[in-house]
């Protein structure tokens, strides 16, 4: 039997993350084995607007798989949130025989996939961006590789550190979401790890950093989720410096967007690999408007506007009454996995905690 799909359009939009590349290889194979055309759309939905397109064959995605960035670009594209924008983007896949898309990124991604999926385009989308901030997927392609530098800049900070009895505030990204920030400093040893999720105590922790160092103590690395606001790690250091009298000498290091590039790691590239080949597997089945999402050791879809209603809720960005209009069912699983989310935050917090005495 024909495949309905005859070709599909791959966009990376937003932020871009370590992984997309193979992400993007893993959808122009899958396609192509399937004798599906594949279109590759530049710059997220910017290239939709403009017809900026290019067509992939498999070759096409050769040696890009180890690649930090996107060979697609991306952009964050305020145009498209427009009717006209809309109109043009529709206009586009119309000329180019586009049957669906594969739309990696983030929540923002997604929240134009699905207006893509109300015009009636099929889309599916693939979590890709550093943060792991896409509530409906544990795991967002990215996400490692972003540690990985994280871990790799702070352990040369700390060489130093020692060398001249200072403290290291290191402010990471994860926009809103304290994942990054979480995670790197247990693996670093931090004395401190600052996030929005949990409640950060500085003067509990500046009392640790005294009382360490007069126990010889010499480095100290605090890290500070960027969600905790603009200054915020700066502040933190200058606090250091005041309450110590600069026995500790306390310098602030913002990472930024060194945590976005680089060759992706095996997680990632593996990552990417699954999920970019499930996002085609669903269109080639015929299903639509869905998000591949990692649970556990599965990976699953599921619908566009559950995953992004799913995403507002976690977010406080879902109030009450429009949480109640949703299905029942719908409400009980968004909470229950809001719950384990924030529950298993918690436990890695205290973990955190207790090994930084
Ligand atoms: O979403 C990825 C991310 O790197 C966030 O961690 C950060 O808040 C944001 O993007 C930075 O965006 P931009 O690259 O537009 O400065």
């Amino acid at each position: 039997m024909r495949n309905k799909i005859r070709r599909i359009g791959v966009l990376t939009s937003g932020g871009d993350a370590p992984g997309m590349n193979a992400a993007i290889r893993a959808v122009t194979r899958t396609a192509i084995s399937n004798g599906i055309r594949v279109m590759g759309i530049l710059k997220g939905y910017r290239g939709l607007i403009d017809g900026e397109i290019i067509e992939y064959d498999a070759r096409a995605v050769s040696n890009i798989m180890n690649r930090g960035g996107t060979v697609l670009y991306s952009d964050r594209c305020d145009e498209f949130k427009t009717d006209a924008g809309m109109r043009k983007a529709r206009n586009t896949c119309e000329e180019y025989e586009i049957d669906g898309i594969v739309a990696i990124g983030g929540d923002g991604t997604f929240r134009g996939a699905a207006d893509l999926s109300r015009l009636g385009i099929p889309t599916v989308g693939v979590p890709g961006t550093i943060d792991n901030d896409i509530t409906a997927s544990d795991y967002s392609i990215g996400f490692d590789t972003a540690k990985n530098t994280v871990v790799e800049m702070v352990d040369r900070l700390r060489d130093t550190s020692e060398s001249h009895a200072r403290c290291s505030v290191v402010e990471v990204m994860g926009r809103h979401a304290g994942h990054i920030a979480l995670q790197t400093g247990i693996a670093v040893g931090a004395i401190g790890i600052a996030i929005n999720e949990v409640c950060f105590d500085a003067d509990e922790c500046i009392e640790r950093i005294k009382e360490s160092r007069k126990n010889r103590k010499r480095n100290f690395i605090i890290i500070v989720a960027e969600g905790m606001g603009d200054n915020y790690a700066e502040n933190l250091s200058n606090q250091i410096n005041a309450a110590t009298s600069r026995d500790v000498d306390s310098r602030f290091a913002r990472l930024a967007h060194v945590q976005r590039g680089g060759s992706p790691t095996l997680q990632d590239r593996v990552a990417a690999t699954i999920m970019g080949n499930r996002a085609v597997g669903l269109l080639i089945e015929g299903r639509k408007n869905l998000v591949v999402c990692s649970r556990g050791d599965k990976i699953i879809e599921l619908d566009i506007e559950y995953a992004l209603n799913l995403d507002k809720r976690y977010k406080n960005k879902l109030p009450d009454e429009q949480f109640a209009e949703l299905s029942e069912s719908d409400q009980k699983s968004m909470t229950e996995i809001i719950e384990r989310k924030k529950a298993e935050i918690k436990k890695l917090y205290e973990i955190a905690k207790i090994v930084s005495i």
